[in-house]
């Protein structure tokens, strides 16, 4: 008999710290650099970002939003056999965000990883997670988006470091007979990778190359309304369904007009779009799982649901899947 992966519990974590457009233009006005709410709203749709704490790093915050994750299905720490978290700021070099979130939680014995994909990285880690499910290499999975993008900001950068935020998200993934993830696309193309990018790494005890996050913002904005229209449309051909059939769409979060041009090109209008850039800017990774968990908690998104997820990111990467939640 097949099996099928299923979403059993979702959950999300954000740093209690939230700076408005306001604040954040405030601060960048004390070295000198101009920006507005006005500006980042009309250009982004982001109003606030959370920021974690100096020392609170992607562990602690992945962490939380497992154990939210885990309560929510019903499971304890002992039932996950699988951890995968989908990371750009991993608290170290290695181990991994997943072993330590794994040390954490006291499950030690299966296997735990993490995926760097960037900003496409939940859909990496999730579309991973369903494969060992499904071909029962793993029972139960902990998929989590973990990131502390502030610790990656340049400010004195202002066309990049008023768009992302700090948070993680985490969905358990877990056998059914009844279908669960209906299909997933992955996606990259390494000859972009300079379009968004860190370029900094660590080597013979100093930090060579620039350590903060860099962006050509409209060469982004070009390749994300063209990749994400034709990653969702494979999908939807893979699951043999038609956008229609689409209850919610819960996008990368990284700004409301590619999330909105890309559902208008679907055919899929402006409410059946899960929206949460405004309150938690882009949290990379963690931005799917933690628009997911917000849309399920706020009782939006409810179970036999389809859901259309879809993002893209450094790489450039990118991917989709289409889930019966
Ligand atoms: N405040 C005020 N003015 C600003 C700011 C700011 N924060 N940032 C840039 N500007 C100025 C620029 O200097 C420029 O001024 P100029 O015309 O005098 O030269 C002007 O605003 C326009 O700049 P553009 O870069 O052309 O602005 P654009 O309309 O392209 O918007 C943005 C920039 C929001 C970054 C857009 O390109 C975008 O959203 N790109 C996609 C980015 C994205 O989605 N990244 C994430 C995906 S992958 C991941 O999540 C890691």
């Amino acid at each position: 008999m097949s099996i099928y992966s299923r979403i059993l519990g979702t959950g999300s974590y954000l740093p209690p710290q939230t700076v408005t457009n306001e604040e954040l233009a405030a601060r960048l006005a004390r070295d000198g650099i101009e920006t507005s709410d006005a500006w980042i709203v009309e250009r982004t749709g982001i109003r606030q970002r959370h920021f974690a704490a100096a020392g609170v790093g992607s562990v602690d915050l992945g962490e939380q939003a497992a154990r939210r994750a885990l309560e929510s299905a019903g499971l304890s720490p002992q039932d996950v056999d699988m951890i995968v978290v989908a990371t750009s700021t991993p608290d170290m070099i290695f181990p991994s965000d997943a072993s330590l979130i794994q040390a954490r939680l006291g499950c030690a014995g299966g296997a735990a990883f993490d995926v760097q994909a960037v900003c496409a990285g939940f859909i990496y880690a999730l579309s991973v997670a369903d494969q060992f499910v499904r071909s029962r290499m793993a029972r139960n999975a902990l998929v989590i988006g973990a990131e502390v993008f502030s610790q990656i900001l340049d400010f004195s950068d202002r066309s990049t470091c008023v768009l992302f935020g700090d948070g993680a998200g985490a969905v358990v993934l877990g056998p059914s007979d009844q279908p669960g993830v209906l299909a997933s696309a992955l996606h990259a193309d390494g000859r972009q990778s300079g379009i968004l990018r860190t370029p900094g790494r660590v080597s013979g005890g100093k930090v060579s190359g620039r350590p903060f996050l860099e962006m050509d913002g409209q060469a982004v904005f070009k390749q994300a309304v063209h990749v994400l229209e034709n990653v969702a449309r494979e999908v939807l051909d893979k699951a043999g369904r038609a956008s229609a059939s689409v209850d919610w769409m819960v996008p990368h979060q990284a700004n409301i007009r590619i999330m909105l041009h890309t559902a208008k090109k679907l055919g899929i209008g402006p409410e059946r779009v899960v929206q949460t850039v405004a309150l938690h800017g882009n949290t990379s990774a963690a931005s799917i799982p933690l628009a997911l968990d917000s849309a399920v908690r706020g009782g939006q998104i409810r179970r036999g649901q389809t859901l259309l997820l879809e993002a893209v990111g450094g790489g450039l990467t990118w991917g989709a899947a289409l889930v019966e939640y």
